[in-house]
């Protein structure tokens, strides 16, 4: 009998209205398209503006758009897991708050934090969920509402980030498709150059913590870079080789947006054209949990069943990873 696999049976997104152009960000800091352009591969990214409006809004948007499309009464979803690092509050879990919008209420439901690999790690997470047979309907979302954390007069992070996220169906699937595989990986010692220092129990709110900015994203640009480029390189290379992919056998890459550079790398390394690889970094920016379920909805149309997907992500943490799965319809 074929083992049960965990199968992506639907895709849905969601991007705020607000359109944060690089021509906007030159009345911001001291920077320009050509630059941003360049070294980033952004154009513009999406905003979420108005009061007491957190992830959640984007999760639930998402989510509802993926019950509508495939048909799913809310009631009997099992399980939901956000991936998120800019929960709504830091409890209850965003998940919580989404699980109830939405109807699921039925489900228990919490977040990830895995930064730019949330998205991964809790695909991986609830999969085993699917896989053990006790579950039948679990939902994953990432999504990421970064503008609540980024500081707009540092331009080394504020070009790159955005808002925006996505949210996925797991079933069981008999026939093979579904999550074949999947390398996860994590290091401590990434926490000096990719953070936000403050608002937890190491050093709470504060008017210090405040005076001092450290409620904003603290990023070592170069230093992540290299990190990113050579371990999402190198975890894409390693779940091919495990599974006797080739890259004639892959046909898409799905890697985080963080920077098209980075992307090009990791392709590079794997053997893979450009033409097989999701890529929309240029309207959204790097919505961080959010990237990989967006490119999955934006290329939903173009993806056929029984397709070789690789996805790969490496992130704050430091966090990166990869998943080989088998398109499901
Ligand atoms: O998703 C989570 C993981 N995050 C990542 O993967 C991001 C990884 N890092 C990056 O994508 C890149 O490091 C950045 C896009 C953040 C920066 O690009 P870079 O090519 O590494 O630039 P850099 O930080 O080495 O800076 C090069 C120059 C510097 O000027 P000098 O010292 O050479 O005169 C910066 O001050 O570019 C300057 N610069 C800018 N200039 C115009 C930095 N930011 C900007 C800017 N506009 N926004």
């Amino acid at each position: 009998m074929q083992q049960i696999k965990a199968a992506i049976t639907g895709v849905h997104g969601y991007v705020p209205e607000y359109r944060l152009t690089n021509q906007e960000l030159e009345t911001m800091v001291d920077t320009n398209d050509e630059w941003i352009t360049s070294r980033t591969g952004i154009k513009e990214r999406r905003i979420l503006k108005g009061e007491g409006q957190g992830t959640s809004v984007i999760g639930v948007e998402a989510v509802k758009g993926l019950l509508e499309k495939t048909n799913t009464n809310p009631e009997d979803v099992e399980l939901l897991i956000c991936a998120t690092v800019t929960p709504d509050m830091v409890f209850p879990a965003t998940a919580n708050i989404i699980a109830t919008k939405v109807g699921a209420v039925n489900a228990f439901s919490y977040d990830i934090s895995a930064a730019c690999s949330g998205f991964l790690f809790a695909l991986t997470t609830a999969a085993s969920f699917i896989e053990s047979g006790k579950y039948k309907k679990v939902i994953v979302v990432g999504a990421d509402k970064m503008s609540s954390i980024i500081n707009y007069k540092d331009r080394a992070t504020c070009i790159i980030f955005g808002d925006g996220g996505g949210a996925v169906l797991l079933e069981p699937n008999s026939e093979g498709l579904g999550i074949q595989d999947s390398i996860l990986r994590s290091d401590g010692a990434g926490e000096d150059y990719l953070r936000m220092k403050a608002g937890g129990s190491r050093y709470p709110a504060s008017q210090e913590t405040v005076q001092n900015e450290e409620h904003y994203v603290f990023q070592d640009g170069s230093t992540v870079f290299k990190f990113a480029v050579t371990n999402m390189a190198d975890v894409s290379a390693q779940i091919m080789e495990k599974n006797n992919l080739t890259s004639e056998d892959v046909q898409w890459l799905v890697p985080h947006q963080a920077n098209k550079r980075i992307i090009d790398a990791t392709a590079r390394r794997m053997g893979v054209d450009d033409e097989k690889v999701m890529m929309n970094i240029e309207k959204y920016g790097n919505t961080t949990a959010g990237t990989i379920p967006l490119l999955l909805w934006d290329y939903e149309n173009k993806l056929k069943k029984g397709d070789n997907l690789v996805l790969a992500a490496f992130g704050g943490g430091f966090t990166w990873g990869s998943i080989y799965l088998k398109w499901a319809y």
